[in-house]
């Protein structure tokens, strides 16, 4: 039996939209083994299915391969919440893909492994830190892929704010402008720059400026309920920084002391929607995998 665990990310990081990605330490688990009939558990039943996505990228890699895609017994544990920004696509993809490595001892390299993950989740934003961790830079240009990795100093924290409510990527992208002004594409890759530099440094005294994006920020705002008052929430309590994780629905505080967690959720049971605050670090991992006998 193989056993998968696979962080969840933060994609964008405020300026770095459709570019960086922050593995952290929140993870999905599974188990998998060869069987002689697909079998799903630990999963809604409406994902007990063939469409699963981490069975459907298990498959995929042996279609590529012309290998036969022998069934799995696939028992899943994961509360990464589905369509909040935190990569829970991206997670079942590399577990499928790793899967397939491991059952089917297919020896794929790093960027075997990235370029699969990626031509199944469509962009390498998640992908690539959830299988490598750390915090990267990734993108795809015509058939190549490129990823970077950044350091991030260690007193940063970043507590995820999750709300109940999902919000789906396609929707998220469909308020976003064709084209941007100069100005904002200028102040945009500045910024990026300078927020590389304060992660790594741990000099967080202008963070909360250089997160200040304007590609998508301003239109996604709109669209996740309370998001204002879970900002002042967030930074009344020490966040040296805000931005939307991925597409959303989460929010994410960058913080450099300790935070007072208790606190953080007693002013969040005051709103409207069911916030909950996950206290997390950067994960430097990525994706582990062990062999268990059984
Ligand atoms: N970079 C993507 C977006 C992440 O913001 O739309 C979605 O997972």
């Amino acid at each position: 039996m193989v056993c998968i665990k696979v962080p969840a990310t933060s994609a964008n990081v405020g300026v770095g939209f459709d570019t960086l990605g922050l593995a952290v330490t929140f993870y999905g688990e599974c188990e998998v083994e060869l069987s002689d009939k697909l079998e799903i558990t630990g999963c809604p039943v409406a994902f007990q299915t063939e469409d699963n996505l981490i069975y459907q990228s298990y498959k995929y890699v042996l279609d590529d391969l012309k290998r036969p895609v022998t069934p799995i017994k696939l028992q899943i544990d994961s509360d990464i919440p589905f369509a909040r920004g935190l990569g829970s696509s991206a997670v079942c993809i590399v577990s499928g893909v790793l899967a397939a490595n491991e059952l089917h001892q297919l020896h794929l390299s790093q960027d075997e492994l990235v370029k699969y993950c990626t031509q199944i989740e469509g962009h390498p934003d998640n992908v690539v830190p959830a299988l490598l961790g750390g915090l990267s830079a990734s993108y795809q240009m015509n058939d190549d892929i490129f990823f970077q990795h950044y350091p991030v100093d260690e007193s940063y924290q970043f507590v995820a704010f999750v709300p109940d409510f999902t919000l789906e990527t396609s929707v998220a992208r469909g308020v976003l402008p064709e084209s941007y002004p100069l100005k904002t594409v200028v102040a945009n890759q500045a910024k990026l720059l300078f927020l590389l530099d304060a992660l790594k440094t741990g000099d967080a005294a202008n963070l909360d400026k250089f997160l200040d994006d304007g590609i998508h920020q301003p239109y996604r705002k709109k669209l996740i309920d309370e998001y204002d008052i879970v900002e002042h929430i967030a930074k009344e309590s020490g966040a040296k920084g805000f931005y939307i994780s991925g597409s959303g629905s989460t929010l994410m505080g960058i913080f450099t002391s300790q935070v007072d967690m208790k606190g953080l959720n007693t002013s969040l049971s005051t709103l409207k929607h069911k916030w909950k605050a996950l206290d997390l670090l950067v994960d430097y991992k990525g994706a582990e995998v062990c062999h268990r006998t059984i």
